[in-house]
């Protein structure tokens, strides 16, 4: 009983072998396996069509209006917020609470008027050009508020 069972498992065993054996037994002096073959270098592709030109870019969206809830202080204010440091000394740091008068300052006219009557302002009417007086006017506006 065993050993008949050993016998077939050694005959699939032979057989297997055979099997294998046999493809290795090819004759040798055969043809070369297709593989050895050099790849010739295949033909240079044909041109192909020139290239169409690319296709223009659908339009960008425009951009959306951002939404600005504190706009950021125009360059007018930002420059008068320059110049007022000079007079931030008699005036205090911020005219919207200033002293003075200095809410006052808000147009232009008003303040080159200041300049006339305060002798010890008088040096502005000089030095301050009508669009430093107009970005200070802006800025007093934009601190005094509505
Ligand atoms: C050396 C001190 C001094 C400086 C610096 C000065 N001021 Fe004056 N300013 C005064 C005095 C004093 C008054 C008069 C206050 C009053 O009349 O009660 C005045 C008044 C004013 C007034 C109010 C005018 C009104 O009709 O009441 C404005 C506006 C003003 N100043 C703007 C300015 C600006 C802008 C600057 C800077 C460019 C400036 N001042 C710099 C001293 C100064």
């Amino acid at each position: 009983m065993k050993t008949q069972k050993l016998d077939r498992i050694a005959l699939a065993f032979a057989l297997v072998l055979a099997g294998c054996g046999g493809a290795e037994d090819t004759p040798s002096g055969g043809t070369p396996a297709p593989s050895a073959i050099a790849p010739s270098p295949g033909p240079s592709p044909a041109p192909g069509p020139a290239p169409s030109p690319a296709p223009t870019p659908a339009p960008a969206p425009a951009p959306a209006p951002t939404p600005s809830p504190a706009p950021a202080p125009s360059p007018e204010v930002q420059r008068g917020a320059m110049l007022y440091l000079q007079c931030a000394g008699c005036h205090g740091e911020d005219p919207g609470i200033g002293t003075r008068g200095i809410y006052k300052g808000t147009m232009a006219s008003v303040l080159v008027a200041a300049y006339r009557r305060v002798s010890t302002m008088n040096v502005y009417l000089n030095t301050l050009s009508s669009t430093d007086n107009e970005d200070l006017a802006a800025y007093i506006r934009n601190r005094v508020g509505p």
